[in-house]
């Protein structure tokens, strides 16, 4: 019994999602470095300070997301790439702006000093806006598919980071600090400032495999799910872990009175939400009958990290 066991354990094959997520990498950084303008491209400084936070080292959970969710749909990495890096472009430009003085006032991410720390807020923010019109020059370059047209591609990117989702998070974000507030407000704030972009990311990826309306549904539920439960580990994060393991400041969420899950309901309650938030996202994925291995794979990971 104990022999079959471990012969079914051994031939089963367990994903390998350090494999996936290196080889999403390596591809995508490659993509991001074609459609990026090099250094040398004048006026050199917004391209410096551009290629700066992009190839600072981010974990480019977003882009494996896209591409784990193509596969999922019977697709593949090439016609998804321009999306995994428009992606990942806008949420490198949320990134620097965050760490603006007027906004969360960090010095330090992805393991680096922050852009306006090297480059000065002016050319952080002229960064910032930049990368976010990037992602939309190169999300066009996609072929366009089918079911999802140019058009439809665009408006996907543009509703996911506009005023009534990321930026509506982070006004939110920042009009909650120093607040108590209850947790369907806090949840307000993370569907807007992380979840929107993470589903946004799995269903650009199911688009870029001409996915049907009922694999769009079942991408959806699931990136609405992960992105929640993203932002409640980052927020545990945060206080538990050191600047080092991070990449970017500790504890800046107590200093800067933060609306987070562990201020309202304490980290183990905290932790239970993010677990049950992922047992939805797996649940999310039925439909695809063991073929969304990699999107299972991460989903757990994202649960589990340590930075
Ligand atoms: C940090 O995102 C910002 C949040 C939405 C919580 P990541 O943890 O994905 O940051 P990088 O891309 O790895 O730097
Ligand atoms: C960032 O949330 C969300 C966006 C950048 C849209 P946080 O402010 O919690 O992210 P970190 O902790 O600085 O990475
Ligand atoms: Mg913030
Ligand atoms: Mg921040
Ligand atoms: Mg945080």
């Amino acid at each position: 019994m104990a022999a079959t066991a471990r012969t079914i354990t051994r031939s089963a094959q367990p994903f390998n999602l350090d494999a996936f997520v290196t080889r999403c990498t390596s591809d995508v950084n490659a993509a991001l470095d074609h459609f990026l303008p090099s250094e040398k491209v004048k006026p050199a400084t917004i391209h410096k300070a551009m290629r700066y936070s992009l190839f600072a080292g981010g974990k480019r959970m977003r882009p494996a997301l896209v591409l784990a969710a193509a596969h999922a749909c019977g697709g593949a990495t090439g016609p998804a790439l321009p999306l995994a890096c428009a992606v990942e472009c806008i949420h490198t430009y949320s990134l620097i702006h965050d760490d603006l003085p007027a906004m969360d006032n960090d010095d330090f991410r992805r393991g680096k000093p922050t852009n306006h720390k090297v480059f000065g807020e002016g050319m952080a923010v002229l960064a910032g806006d930049a990368l976010l019109t990037q992602a939309f020059e190169v999300a066009a370059q996609c072929q366009g598919w089918p079911r999802y047209s140019h058009q439809r591609i665009i408006l996907e990117l543009a509703q996911a980071s506009g005023s009534l989702q990321l930026v509506a998070g982070q006004v939110a974000d920042l009009e909650g600090e120093g607040k108590k507030l209850t947790v369907p407000e806090l949840r307000y704030i993370h569907e807007r400032k992380t979840s929107a972009l993470l589903c946004c990311s799995v269903r650009l990826g199911g688009m870029s495999a001409n996915c049907t309306p009922r694999q769009l549904e079942a991408l959806t539920d699931f990136g609405y799910h992960v992105g929640l439960a993203f932002q409640v580990i980052d927020d545990i994060l945060d206080i538990t872990q050191t600047s080092e393991q991070l990449g970017k400041t500790a504890g800046k969420d107590i200093a800067a009175q933060k609306a987070t899950y562990p201020a309202i309901v304490g980290l183990e309650k905290s932790r239970k939400i993010a677990t049950q938030l992922t047992t939805k996202a797996f649940a999310a994925l039925k439909p695809f009958k063991g073929r969304a291995t990699a999107l299972e794979a991460l989903a757990n990971y994202l649960l589990k990290r340590d930075r």
